[in-house]
């Protein structure tokens, strides 16, 4: 198979597309002919050598993917070769093969096309799973996504929204706001000149919301907690703005709010199937109506995987990123 080597840690330049053996299906899983495969924050962190693969996963890059059943494993009764899926992975996805725990396999969405499916697995299981399984969102509740305008802000943007929840966003541009309120945002707040406590607090009537999904940690965790809104939780799932930071308990005392903070990547097979079953029942109908779509920012071939990594290290794109083994 084709895929991409870290030759040491680095750069985009250490990116490079090898030969390398192509994978067996070992007992429970499958093996894809990748069609597509999605680029995520985490594989930036990797290719510079600070976020090691989980134990047993392999040591090609690549969260997600799309393609067609070639081969399956001992026991998998549920797909067969042929079959059109997308899949979350531990890692593996830049190549144009990847064994994959069958558990972690999904249909194509109804209605969406093969490559553009590999743009939704990590978006909507880390979506599904922090803002409705973990913190519960309900339908007559407010949302603050953080990083509307990314991979994961335009999901979860738009999932929230078809779900009749009142959604506000932050994004770092006039043309990145905008694509926020088209998608659905009801409030779209501008991070570099606006204050998101005092915006939240105008749109609330003083009250906050009742949900935050954070990708900055360290740096805004005191603004969100003053965003809150009482028993609001806040839910942080990236570290872009740094790892350490003081609580102050008096505030989450007096709201009765909760802080959680989770990744998808480490967790065990049996729990990712969990979640990628409940993204087939909960959000492929919406992608199936429309209501939801992957937003993709540019597709490129995988030998374009430099380009890429260096087009989301600066924030460079809106939604996601796809690359194509094949072409
Ligand atoms: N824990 C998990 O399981 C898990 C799973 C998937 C992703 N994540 C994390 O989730 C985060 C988002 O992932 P992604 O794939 O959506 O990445 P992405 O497409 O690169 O999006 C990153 C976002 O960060 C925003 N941002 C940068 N500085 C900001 C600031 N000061 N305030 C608010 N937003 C700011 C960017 O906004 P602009 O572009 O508008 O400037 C952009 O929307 C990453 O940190 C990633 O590691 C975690």
């Amino acid at each position: 198979m084709r895929a991409v080597v870290v030759t040491e840690p680095g750069g985009p330049e250490v990116l490079t597309v090898r030969d390398l053996p192509d994978p067996e299906p070992g007992p429970g899983e499958v093996v894809l002919d990748v069609a597509g495969t999605a680029v995520n924050r985490a594989d930036l962190l990797q290719r510079q050598g600070h976020y090691p693969p989980p134990p047993g996963a392999s040591d090609v890059l690549g969260l997600e993917c799309s393609g067609t059943v070639a081969a399956v494993g001992e026991g998998v009764e549920r797909w067969q070769v042929g079959d059109e899926v997308c899949a979350l992975l531990a890692g593996g996805g830049y190549a144009s093969k990847v064994a994959v725990p069958a558990g972690q396999l999904m249909p194509v969405p109804e209605g969406l096309d093969l490559v553009s499916a590999a743009a939704l697995p990590e978006v909507a299981c880390t979506v599904w799973s922090n803002v409705f399984m973990v913190a519960g969102l309900r339908a007559d509740e407010t949302l603050l996504v953080h990083g509307g305008a990314g991979g994961i802000g335009t999901h979860a943007i738009q999932v929230a929204h078809a779900l009749g929840a009142t959604v506000l966003t932050t994004a770092g541009s006039a043309e990145k706001l905008e694509l926020c309120r088209s998608l659905g945002a009801d409030v779209a707040i501008g991070y570099r000149e606006q204050d998101f406590v005092e915006e939240v607090r105008r749109a609330t009537d003083g009250r906050g919301v009742d949900v935050i999904l954070d990708n900055m940690g360290a740096k805004y965790l005191d603004r969100n907690i003053d965003a809150l809104a009482l028993e609001g939780r806040l839910v942080i799932i990236g570290m872009q703005g740094g790892a350490k930071a003081e609580l102050d308990i008096s505030t989450l005392l007096r709201k009765r709010a909760a802080v959680i903070a989770t990744t998808l990547r480490s967790r065990p097979t049996e729990e990712k199937a969990a979640i990628c079953a409940a993204v087939v029942e909960h959000v492929w109908p919406l992608v199936a109506d429309g209501a939801v779509r992957p937003i993709v920012h540019t597709t490129l071939p995988l030998d374009r995987v430099g380009e890429a990594h260096a087009l989301m290290a600066d924030s460079g794109h809106s939604g996601k990123i796809v690359l194509t083994p094949a072409s």
